[in-house]
């Protein structure tokens, strides 16, 4: 999962100090393709408007697309397991979807596609 805490401890003379700092927001999450067997990490921050599909391509692999803009369908993939959002994040998917728009979405975990 992309999930994780930094905790970091700090001492002095008078003080003893604790901080937990989310990282969740900035740890790679894994793509991975199934029938590929291929995998690449997605980073939160640097890649936050790549799709999936942007992320099959520099992985080299050819995902059959038409539109890239979530209108025609031919992107859609079985999602085998993890959660995904809109690339832009204003349709969420709160819950597991069977299949995805790869043009369309961005992993939220560590996804495995049939691709
Ligand atoms: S390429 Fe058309 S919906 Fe994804």
């Amino acid at each position: 999962m992309g999930f994780s805490f930094e905790i970091i401890i700090t001492w002095s003379f008078l003080s003893l100090e604790v901080y937990c700092i989310n990282l969740g927001d900035k740890m790679p999450l894994k793509v991975n393709f199934s029938l590929s067997h291929k995998s690449i990490f997605f980073e939160p921050e640097k890649d936050k408007f790549s799709s999936i599909l942007d992320l099959a391509d520099k992985a080299g692999l050819d995902i059959r697309r038409g539109c890239r803009s979530g209108h025609c369908g031919i992107c859609v993939v079985p999602l085998c397991s993890g959660e995904v959002e809109h690339i832009f994040g204003d349709k969420m998917i709160n819950h597991s979807p069977s299949s995805i728009l790869t043009c369309s979405y961005k992993p939220r975990t560590d996804i495995t596609i049939e691709a």
